[in-house]
């Protein structure tokens, strides 16, 4: 966030966990290191940093081809401009690239639904300032090890700011690497996905996130990865599988250059499956609950 975004923005303030507005706000951007004495305890007093409302614009009709597609894509906006936008929660621990990607598709019109609320398990984590740059506000949750019982949030808290304060549809992980509460689970049922880089239900599980999974793969001699796309349940990488892209593995690739074209991939599905599941796209098979898409072009074509 520039200095005068964020200074425009009257409606700057810092609430805690237990709902109390006002207060000095603090911000600390992804090139500065940890504060440590003053600084740090307020820092670490930071648990709910709300900047101001997102405003969002939508994307213009009006530039689209008059083709087929084009006007299909057309019939499919001008349903949901009956429909309000559905309000998405980003959970991240990282660079948040994922969410950058589903940010531009909101912003194209693609996707018909805003990120309205991120949530973060680290300060450090690079979407944290891209966030904040745009006036999304932004949850720390659970914090991390220094932090103070006292001063976390609790899973009960958590549900009910997404549910009841920021009337959260859809939830995202989008790299997110803690472990999600179950009623959080119980509450977004089949309205919460998770993106994993590696073709589930292999190379998943705790502990297999970042490098490790590419490291994984490669060592194995798999020929093929891609990304994965998955409504989340109580434990990691275990829900039904929505989406999958498929990436031959030439022998010569290293796990850098796989993890680099799997993150190509992901920019394109994870768009894709939220945008479905948005326009309510998905629908879910009888027997086994696995979610299905509803072709956009097409809506007798299932995939
Ligand atoms: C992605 O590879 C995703 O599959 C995994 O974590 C990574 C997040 O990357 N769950 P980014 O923060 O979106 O750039």
């Amino acid at each position: 966030m520039t200095s005068s975004s964020f200074s425009s923005c009257a409606s700057c303030f810092l609430q805690n966990h237990q709902g109390v507005g006002g207060g000095r706000y603090s911000r600390r951007t992804s090139r500065q290191s940890r504060p440590s004495s003053s600084s740090s305890r307020r820092q670490r007093r930071v648990l709910f940093l709300r900047v101001c409302a997102a405003q969002r614009t939508s994307g213009n009709d009006d530039d689209l081809d008059e083709d087929e597609d084009a006007t299909k894509t057309k019939q499919q906006h001008q349903r949901n401009e009956k429909k309000p936008k559905k309000n998405i929660a980003v959970f991240i621990s990282g660079g948040g690239s994922n969410m950058r990607a589903v940010h531009a598709a909101c912003e194209t019109g693609e996707i018909h639904g805003q990120i309205s609320l991120v949530v973060t398990s680290s300060y450090n984590a690079g979407g944290v300032e891209w966030a904040m740059d745009r006036d999304v506000p932004v949850l720390l949750y659970p914090g991390g090890k220094d932090l103070e019982e006292s001063e976390r949030i609790s899973p009960s808290e958590l549900n009910e700011f997404l549910k009841n304060e920021y009337k959260i549809d859809v939830v995202l992980l989008a790299g997110y690497l803690r472990l999600i509460p179950p009623e959080l689970c119980r509450t977004f049922e089949n309205k919460m996905l998770n993106i994993h880089p590696a073709l589930l239900p292999a190379f998943g599980g705790r502990g297999m996130h970042g490098a490790k999974v590419h490291e994984a793969v490669v060592n194995s001699g798999a020929r093929f990865t891609g990304p994965t796309v998955h409504f989340v349940n109580e434990n990691f990488d275990e829900g039904k599988i929505v989406a999958q892209r498929i990436i031959r593995i030439d022998p010569s690739w290293t796990a850098e250059e796989v993890a680099r074209r799997v993150l190509k991939e992901e920019h394109e599905v994870f768009p894709e499956v939220v945008a479905a599941l948005c326009d309510d796209r998905i629908e879910f098979r009888e027997t086994d609950g696995v979610g299905v898409i509803i072709d956009k072009m097409d809506s007798n074509k299932r995939y």
